[in-house]
């Protein structure tokens, strides 16, 4: 495997773009893989069915981005170098469900279920993106692109809600003691990184989405040779370097 192949990494598997499918969008390619996850619906950019995440290195910055795209839309090489999540690398239920899906689930935010992938992932790239976690207008705002024609929203707004935090204060007053980075638990009301580290009590068990202990590293077939850290698939070492 030479050094200046063309590759992408899909859900932590890393893959030779062949050539060829300069015509290829994304989204044919992803689904073509096997990855039927991420839906068509509009296919021009209206209707987010099609969301996934893709990360790549800022050489400018030496920083991760991650960015929520319309896969229908991207040109397949416009994500040469570049790793793509989609939402089977995020949770299943074989294998343990990520606290965002969890929660849209229990909060009957997914009905008919063909936009569901596109909400996760809209919701799923905000919160690795955020240095702290996002406000709840931040969260509406970052669902705009999202279409529904089931739920009405309030369902999928209120699973999400959950994640927003809770209170502002601790993330300004340097006096309280807290790291301004630390976030609060919307199920304990304490700081925490919930779905990371965090400690299961009675309390986080009654709530869905504070359990990151009990999520398992996913490692199924078409994940193989994938790299997590307690649950989130990392970014492949070998596109630091490209
Ligand atoms: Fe509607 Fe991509 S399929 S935005
Ligand atoms: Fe049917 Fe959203 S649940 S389109």
């Amino acid at each position: 495997s030479g050094v200046n192949e063309p590759i992408l990494y899909v859900n932590g598997v890393r893959r030779v773009l062949p050539d060829g499918l300069a015509h290829f969008t994304l989204l044919e390619y992803l689904r073509d893989i096997g990855l039927t996850g991420t839906k068509l619906g509009c296919g021009e950019g209206g209707c987010g069915a099609c969301t996934v995440m893709i990360s790549y290195f800022d050489q400018n910055s030496k920083k991760c981005v991650h960015l929520a795209i319309n896969a229908c839309l991207a040109p397949l090489y416009s994500v040469e170098g570049m790793h793509v999540i989609t939402v089977e690398g995020v949770g299943n239920r074989r294998y343990g469900l990520h606290p965002i899906q969890e929660s849209l689930a229990h909060s009957h935010g997914s009905q008919c279920g063909f936009c569901t992938p596109g909400f996760i992932m809209s919701m799923y790239a905000l919160l690795r993106s955020s240095v702290k976690p996002p406000s709840k207008e931040d969260i509406e705002e970052n669902l705009a692109g999202n279409l529904c024609r089931c739920t009405g929203y309030r369902p999928i707004v209120d699973a999400f809600r959950v994640f927003a935090r809770t209170n502002d204060a601790l993330y300004t007053n340097e006096s309280s003691g807290l790291l301004s980075r630390e976030f609060v638990c919307p199920s304990t009301g304490k700081p925490c990184s919930c779905g990371l580290n965090i400690k299961d009590d009675k309390e986080t068990a009654k709530r869905s989405i504070c359990r990151g202990d009990i999520l398992k590293p996913i490692s199924y077939s078409d994940t193989e040779g994938a790299t997590y850290t307690d649950k989130e698939l990392i970014f492949p070492p070998e596109l630091l370097l490209r």
